[in-house]
């Protein structure tokens, strides 16, 4: 177990010096000595970074589920797999342990291929954060399907969208969900997407609200009498190390959203490892991660690096200020979590309430607290620490990607010394590097620079699904050799990582990460817009906020602008979600662009922050006499 625990300070540069050194000894072992496999690897990586081609633990033999599951039962049967936290706190908790999870997984791997999936479908799940949605993933992987999760707060486009990207078979829904005091009607918005997804034969639909729903005959089937006549045993399929887990899509800079690949074998040793000595993880520990399944940080660290640890973890269906702005900290209490891992996003709005709110819960069962998907603040830090951590709970800033399948760099609890907005130090197998704008490293320290990585590690993204290509050009060409992570990033006197933000195209809004190219797509779908320009700027809570800059194609002035405003988000409601309406919308008589035709987003997005002062060049725009008018009417 040397290579999988860290104990202390010294023993991480140990294992650091030593993963870097032979990264291919380092993982073998990590991968020999902790999961089990049907057949061993012949070789641990072959990699070629110019070309965007990796493999860990070729031609091994395993399945995750395996892992996740069954080789957990002889100790832990009866120990809690998942703890499931409904939307009404009135709602009684569910408790699934290892083996009943085993049992439900069959069963539901036996209804999927009954309905006719087959390793290496692909299967969309849009379900809410209930038991079902872990369970269909698992059973996903037990018969070797691959799942691509699709956040059930996405429009019936965006769900089209990416169904019709990975030719999806099925589509497993439910009837509808339940967020704070509203419900939804998922099944309408499937029947709506799938319309237009030849692909899908079968959509498969979970009872949740209990709402009314249409069933088409032939396509659609409730979950529930095929699911209760399924048999309890499925033997899981044996599946290749590279073999495709599932797909999970995230936002580029431009064009249509990018199906990230993630294989089998490289992806459960690394959510794995960094699972376990990330979080301290003990073996009574009760680990609660408030993210949504249907983004990566739920994939890596509410179900596959928990469960591969045989940890208990809780699946919570709610907001943080439903019924009340404390029922993070109920929950807490309730279930004594020891492990809590959130957002900046929410730890501002909730700092924004009297923290009477937090005083009022006996958090003491906390011993590690966690952030991820954006640059904590110091404020926000300070909070959380002060409040939620009482001081004695270290915080671990965990910077990662959808990309990188698992955390990269953040502390190790009660080893890394911390400090405050620092993701501080890589973890073992992670050789981050800063680059400038030339191309060169920046060595040395006290530097920032463009981040990337230099070897590749187990979890890394293998492609980006149909379109390797654009793999290759996002990730491997900007620094020929590395992976270019789209971050900005310092390095202080003593070899600390900041994460500075996106130095591309991307904003990110509450957590969620939203490329610009598709939000002006949508804006201008509106029949009155010419064209639009989205940035970001600070927002106290959201981390970003979008203001866009529209221009009409007449003068708009017999227009009711608010109105305007309304529809242009209504735009955005239903060709991307409601997570990416503006905010602010000025309508502008024209967009500052340089004589290439290149919108000066740089200049925009000063306005849009309110920093008048210094525009910097703008010797190369075509139509200088537009930024003052865009600045005098900035709203
Ligand atoms: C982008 C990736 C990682 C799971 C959730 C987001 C930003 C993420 C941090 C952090 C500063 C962070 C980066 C990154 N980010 N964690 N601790 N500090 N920035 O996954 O949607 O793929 O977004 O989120 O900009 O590139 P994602």
């Amino acid at each position: 177990m040397k290579n999988y625990v860290i104990d202390d300070l010294p023993d991480y540069f140990k294992q650091y010096k030593k993963s870097i050194k032979n990264p291919k000894k380092f993982w073998d072992k990590v991968a020999d000595e902790n999961f089990v496999w049907y057949q061993r690897w012949s070789k641990v990586v072959d990699y070629n970074m110019e070309e965007a081609k990796i493999k860990w633990f070729k031609n091994a033999k395993l399945n995750i589920t395996k892992n996740c599951i069954d080789r957990h039962l002889n100790e832990r049967g009866d120990k809690m797999a998942i703890i499931f936290e409904p939307n009404d706190p009135k709602e009684e908790a569910q408790h699934i342990s290892y083996s009943e999870l085993r049992d439900r997984v069959c069963k539901m791997a036996n209804v999927l291929r009954d309905q006719g999936v087959q390793k290496g479908d692909r299967v969309c799940i849009y379900l809410p954060m209930i038991p079902e949605l872990a369970v269909s993933m698992l059973a996903c992987a037990r018969l070797g399907a691959v799942h691509s999760v699709i956040f059930a707060g996405f429009s019936a486009n965006a769900v089209e969208s990416r169904v019709n990207d990975c030719g999806a078979k099925m589509i497993i829904c439910s009837d509808g969900s339940f967020r704070g005091s509203k419900s939804i009607d998922l099944k309408g918005i499937i029947d709506e997407a799938v319309e237009k997804c030849p692909t899908v034969e079968k959509v498969l639909v979970v009872k949740r609200t209990g709402s009314e729903v249409k069933m088409k005959e032939g396509r659609d089937f409730w979950l529930e009498p095929l699911y209760e006549k399924a048999a309890s045993d499925f033997i899981s399929v044996i599946m290749d190390a590279e073999d495709p887990l599932f797909i999970l899509y995230t936002s580029g800079s431009t064009g249509k959203p990018k199906g990230m690949l993630h294989t089998t074998a490289g992806y459960m040793v690394y959510t794995a490892y960094t699972f376990k000595n990330v979080f301290n993880y003990k073996e009574n520990d009760i680990y609660w991660c408030t993210a949504d399944i249907g983004w990566i940080t739920g994939h890596s660290y509410i179900l596959y690096g928990p469960l591969a640890n045989g940890a208990t973890t809780v699946i919570f269906e709610g907001v943080p200020t439903y019924p009340e702005p404390d029922r993070f900290w109920e929950v807490i209490e309730k279930h004594k979590v020891t492990q809590f891992y959130t957002a900046p996003t929410a730890i501002r709005a909730l700092a924004k309430e009297s923290y009477e709110w937090v005083e009022k819960h006996d958090l003491s069962s906390l011993r590690v607290i966690g952030s991820v998907g954006e640059p904590i603040n110091d404020e926000a830090w300070h909070w959380y620490n002060d409040h939620v951590g009482k001081k004695k709970c270290p915080i671990v800033d965990t910077w990662w990607q959808t990309e990188t399948g698992g955390i990269m760099i953040s502390p190790l609890p009660f080893i890394t010394p911390t400090k405050p907005t620092y993701a501080t130090l890589p973890l073992p197998g992670i050789q981050p590097v800063l680059m400038d704008d030339k191309r060169n490293e920046i060595t040395g320290n006290q530097v920032d620079g463009n981040l990337c990585i230099r070897f590749p590690w187990p979890g890394i993204a293998r492609t980006i699904w149909g379109d390797h290509q654009r793999y290759k050009d996002t990730y491997f060409t900007a620094f020929p050799g590395k992976y270019f992570t789209g971050d900005g990033a310092l390095r202080d006197e003593v070899g600390y990582y900041r994460i500075t933000g996106r130095v591309d195209d991307v904003i990110i809004v509450s957590g969620h990460n939203l490329g610009t190219a598709p939000i002006e797509d949508s804006v201008n779908l509106h029949p009155a817009v010419a064209e639009s320009a989205i940035v970001g700027y600070p927002h106290d809570v959201k981390g970003s906020a979008l203001y866009g800059f529209v221009m009409l194609k007449d003068s708009g002035e017999d227009r009711d602008r608010d109105n305007l405003r309304k529809e242009i988000n209504n735009v955005i409601s239903d060709t991307i979600g409601p997570i990416a309406k503006l905010d602010k919308i000025q309508f502008v008589s024209a967009l500052p662009k340089t004589r290439s035709g290149k919108i000066m987003r740089r200049i925009l997005r000063k306005i849009a922050e309110g920093d008048f002062a210094n525009f910097g060049d703008t010797s190369t725009l075509l139509n200088p006499e537009i930024v003052e008018e865009i600045k005098n009417e900035k709203i």
